[in-house]
């Protein structure tokens, strides 16, 4: 089978990162022989820079095209201007709409040899393995109105968090979905007791539980899950938010696993069923990182498990995609450690050498 993949590297540390994804990419078309088309594009800061937009019409219609995309990280001090008409973050905003991408996959495991790399006790995270469905084309992030205007008091500014019966819904049976495949437990987070959006939000989800009654569910409110997170996370087995909360609980969860370097993402177009393909952008969880850009330092585990994931919901290549975690799970194992994961004693490499390692272990 031939598979179409844009690939937008974007800025700082992405094309690095991505480069050693691509490597992984091609040792599993050897070993499978599927045929994987590549197709390049720029977003971000590097689309700014070349086009004045940080994503030309013609990069989300080659997307659209694609079977799957893959994506670096966009954003860079160079392009941090406040009052800048053009920002980076915008193309992947853009992105996320355009391909109607509404549900956002975070998974968070603490892997048992990195259990000291972190700042949390061993005891507290050893066994976390959760994913949170992150609403992602709804909320804060797109409600109108949304614009800042200047009165005879001073300036003012809204946003809205506004929300359909059918976003919410969707997004819901996404976790209802994934909870089904995992340990059948389902964490809807919303703020009930003050937001509108989150009353019709834990209506929705009461009234879909009676056709998931394989799966437990149980509300939490955001800052009661923000503390729980860190107090006793492995009760966690899916988590369902919307855009902002899940924004802010995903950066929050990435801690437990030790590093932002390790975890991946995926934002899909349609219900994660495990085989079935789904469209869907897939990129590491972790920023551009700019300081780190071009010193072969970077971590490339996320964007590589973020290809698995890719392979596992869009591809519908569910082996290949365990390979690569086994393959990923035995580096580790054999003690090479990027900057970021480094603990005394083990194995400093860099971000190609990661890569060579992972690729040749799945090949
Ligand atoms: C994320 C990022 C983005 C977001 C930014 C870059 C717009 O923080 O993917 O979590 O807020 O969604
Ligand atoms: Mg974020």
């Amino acid at each position: 089978m031939k598979y179409e993949i844009a690939v937008l590297p974007g800025d700082g540390v992405g094309p690095e990162v991505v480069a050693e994804a691509v490597k992984v990419l091609q040792a599993i078309g050897r070993r499978s022989g599927h045929e994987f088309a590549l197709h390049y594009g720029d977003v971000g800061g590097a689309s700014i820079d070349k086009h004045g937009v940080s994503l030309t019409k013609d990069t989300l219609k080659m997307c659209k095209r694609c079977h799957a995309v893959l994506l670096g990280a966009v954003g860079g001090p160079k392009w941090d201007d406040p009052l800048a008409k053009v920002r980076p973050e915008d193309g992947l905003l853009e992105l996320r709409k355009g391909l109607g991408l509404f549900a956002n996959l975070r998974p968070v495991k603490v892997l048992p040899m990195l259990v000291d790399s972190t700042s949390l006790k061993p005891d507290v995270i050893r066994g976390v393995d959760m994913v949170v469905v992150r609403e992602l084309t709804g909320g804060l992030y797109f409600g109108r109105p949304k614009r800042q205007w200047r009165t005879t008091r001073g300036r003012r500014a809204v946003d809205s968090m506004a929300y359909s019966e059918a976003e919410i819904e969707r997004i819901i049976r996404a976790g209802f979905e994934l909870a089904r495949t995992r340990r059948k437990k389902l964490t809807s987070v919303d703020k009930a007791n003050v937001l509108e959006s989150s009353r019709l939000w834990r209506q929705i989800a009461i009234e879909l539980s009676s056709q998931y009654t394989d799966v437990e569910l149980e509300h939490q409110l955001v800052d009661a899950c923000a503390m729980r997170l860190i107090q006793s996370p492995s009760q966690f087995d899916v988590i369902v938010t919307e855009n902002t909360f899940g924004d802010i609980l995903t950066d929050e969860a990435s801690m437990l696993a030790g590093s932002l370097g390790m975890l991946p993402s995926a934002s899909i177009a349609g219900l994660p069923q495990e085989g079935k393909r789904v469209f869907g952008l897939y990129e590491p969880i972790h920023g551009s990182s700019p300081r780190r850009a071009g010193q072969n330092m970077a971590n490339p585990i996320a964007t590589i498990l973020s290809f698995a994931m890719m392979l596992r919901y869009s591809l519908g290549l569910v082996a290949q995609a365990d390979g690569i975690e086994m393959a990923i799970n035995n580096v580790l194992e054999d003690g090479y450690r990027t900057y970021d994961i480094m603990s005394e004693g083990l194995k400093r490499v860099g971000t190609k050498e990661m890569g060579e390692l992972i690729s040749s272990k799945v090949a």
